[in-house]
């Protein structure tokens, strides 16, 4: 079977983790965690990061940092993997869903007329017309790498102190190319951004995550609340109500050598993207989905658009057929405003989201894929 995304470990993870063990550093504590997060810093440009147990924990602690509060409401796309809605349940707030735009992420225009027409600005805050709750955050998703047009919600979202959390789990190493974002990095431009380095993300610590934030105050609560809300760490006092969030030397350990990798990755996925992308070009009613072209995305994820009526097989008919051939796909997830814990929150003009849930198949992606892998997958959607 080849598979949809898994890891690639060909660096220093034995090494690192091997020094992890020989020196006794496993837990939380150690030298590699601190080196990780510089290591990320580095590579994105962020001024602070808190190196965190995943990227949900990540998000979740992000959102309380920028102040959500129980009762409050988040804007967040309906089209995402569930962990980002969640997060906002976890502090006892409701999701506000958007719509998708063509690149799978938070349709920015919907959004910009959302706050405009269905929120009023009082006192310092942007309150929902329909519900009466507080809007405090948003959280654009930068989906399957992709960025999310940023520049053109930050002006509003800082005019209407709606704090923007970014969701930059699936890009890391996805940087603007024009505009006023231009050279910078997913994840650093909002309040707080968060990664992810689960075991399908484009590197990996087994499981982790990372909040970034240009605000040291922020930075600092990040890594407060994360290790249990210490305020002397000897005497065992504790103001507020914390988390065993942080991320372990070990894993830390893994994340610096995958780290080492991130651009040879990237380049590699860019290459088996653009192979895909000119071999499906030949096979009438499939299409490769594009990349924003303001931003150099990590190409995490390949979006196979299928046209079922030129092509003869809808989403479910060729995933099985590539599953009895070998090849693991999957459609997008499920669309989070139809999802059981959330079909009583507010969801706004939701269509192109259905549009690209009905028609879209991710291949696979792996970092380990070799250019015969992919010749082999085109060519069983070429025969389906
Ligand atoms: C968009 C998105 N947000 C959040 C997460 C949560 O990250 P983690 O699995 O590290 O908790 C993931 C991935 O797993 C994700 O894809």
């Amino acid at each position: 079977m080849i598979p949809l995304s898994v890891p690639s470990i060909r660096g220093n993870e034995w090494v690192y983790i091997k020094d992890c063990l020989d020196t006794g550093w496993v837990s939380s504590a150690g030298a590699y965690v601190e080196r990780f997060e510089q290591d990320i810093c580095r590579v994105t440009g962020a001024d602070y990061a808190v190196a965190c147990v995943n990227g949900s924990a990540a998000l979740q602690v992000a959102l309380q940092v920028v102040g959500v509060q129980a009762d409050d409401e988040v804007m967040v796309p309906t089209l995402t993997f569930i962990a980002p809605v969640n997060t906002i349940r976890y502090l006892n707030a409701n999701p506000i869903f958007m719509d998708a735009d063509a690149f799978y992420n938070i349709d920015v225009e919907k959004t910009i007329q959302f706050i405009q027409n269905e929120t009023v600005f009082r006192e310092g805050f942007s309150y929902n017309k329909t519900s009466g709750k507080r809007i405090s955050a948003i959280i654009p998703v930068h989906i399957y790498g992709n960025a999310v047009d940023l520049e053109s919600l930050v002006p509003i979202c800082q005019e209407r102190n709606i704090k923007i959390v970014e969701d930059a789990t699936e890009s890391l190493g996805t940087y603007y190319t024009q505009g006023n974002l231009n050279g910078q990095y997913t994840g650093t431009i909002g309040d707080v951004g968060c990664y992810s380095f689960n075991g399908n993300k484009i590197i990996t610590t087994g499981g982790g995550g990372m909040i970034v934030t240009s605000n040291e105050a922020v930075a600092q609560k990040a890594r407060y609340l994360t290790t249990q809300a210490k305020d002397d760490p000897v005497r065992y006092i504790h103001h507020e109500v914390g988390y065993n969030f942080r991320l372990t030397n070990i894993q830390a350990a893994m994340g610096v050598a995958q780290l080492e990798k991130l651009a040879e990755y990237i380049e590699i996925k860019t290459r088996n993207y653009k192979r895909y992308q000119q071999e499906i070009e030949h096979i009438r009613g499939l299409h490769i989905a594009e990349t924003p072209n303001y931003a150099c995305s990590n190409y995490w994820f390949y979006c196979l658009q299928i046209d079922k009526d030129i092509y003869g097989k809808d989403r479910e008919q060729l995933m099985a057929f590539l599953a009895a051939k070998g090849v693991q796909a999957r459609p997008v997830w499920y669309l989070n405003h139809r999802q059981k814990p959330y079909r009583h929150c507010q969801s706004y003009q939701i269509e192109t989201a259905w549009a690209l849930w009905e028609k879209t198949l991710n291949l696979p992606c792996s970092v380990d894929l070799t250019p015969n892998d992919v010749a082999y997958v085109v060519s069983v959607l070429k025969h389906a």
